[in-house]
């Protein structure tokens, strides 16, 4: 896919400017996304569960070890209440997805009783501060299989790289959504992400690494 950098800032900068630039980010992180960008408070869209979710997996912040193929990313955020200021401690957060080959950890969509280990899923909470991060690579993208009860017209379309995301807080509605990666120009024509603008974020090149902000906005329970 194609990478989304963001633009440098500039080299010569008064301290005024200096100063503002900093109250922008010390607002920037302590705002959701939307919000800082002077949008309306709303709270993160839906997207489907998909055919491989299965509960259960190991509470860890780095779900690709060294010899997991793919471009290494970080993706960071807060998942705040519906105000979009609070942020929520101790959500737990469920991510899976496929490798960098566009494959999941099981091939049997929809069962979830069969046993192997969790590859490139993840359960984690929130923070104090309502904050998470973790370490992967790039999924791949892949075909929609065939005959899935509700899909079956999609079988075939290949589906922009995504992590799949279940977000659950003690008085929040559950979240169940997708995070993509702007640029992608499989979105488009998704019939999943191709209207979810928010769901999409940008990547900026940093050490080696890939980072996205994915703030995350529970509705009231
Ligand atoms: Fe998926």
């Amino acid at each position: 896919m194609d990478k989304i950098l963001l633009p440098r800032p500039a080299q010569n900068v008064s301290r005024r400017q200096f100063l503002l630039g900093g109250a922008a980010l010390i607002g920037a992180a302590s705002l959701p996304d939307a919000l800082a960008a002077g949008k309306a408070c709303r709270p993160t869209e839906q997207d489907i569960i998909g055919p491989f979710y299965r509960f259960g997996a190991p509470f860890e912040t780095r779900l690709a070890g060294p010899d997991e193929s793919g471009e290494r990313i970080a993706i960071a955020g807060t998942v705040y209440a519906a105000d979009c200021r609070s942020p929520l401690p101790n959500a737990l957060i469920e991510i899976w997805q496929a490798n960098a080959a566009g494959v999941y950890d099981t091939s049997k969509p929809g069962n979830f009783t069969e046993r192997h280990d969790f590859h490139l899923r993840a359960m984690m909470l929130t923070d104090q501060r309502g904050h998470y991060e973790f370490e992967t690579v790039m999924p791949g993208r892949y075909p929609v299989p065939p005959g899935l009860p509700g899909l079956e017209k999609y079988a075939g379309l290949t589906r922009p790289a995504h992590i799949h995301f279940r977000v659950t807080e003690t008085l929040h509605v559950p979240l169940t959504t997708q995070l993509y990666f702007q640029g992608d120009p499989h979105i488009a024509k998704d019939p999943f992400a191709g209207h979810k603008h928010g769901l999409a974020i940008a990547l900026r090149s940093d050490a080696g690494l890939l980072r996205g902000r994915f703030d995350i906005v529970l509705a009231r329970g």
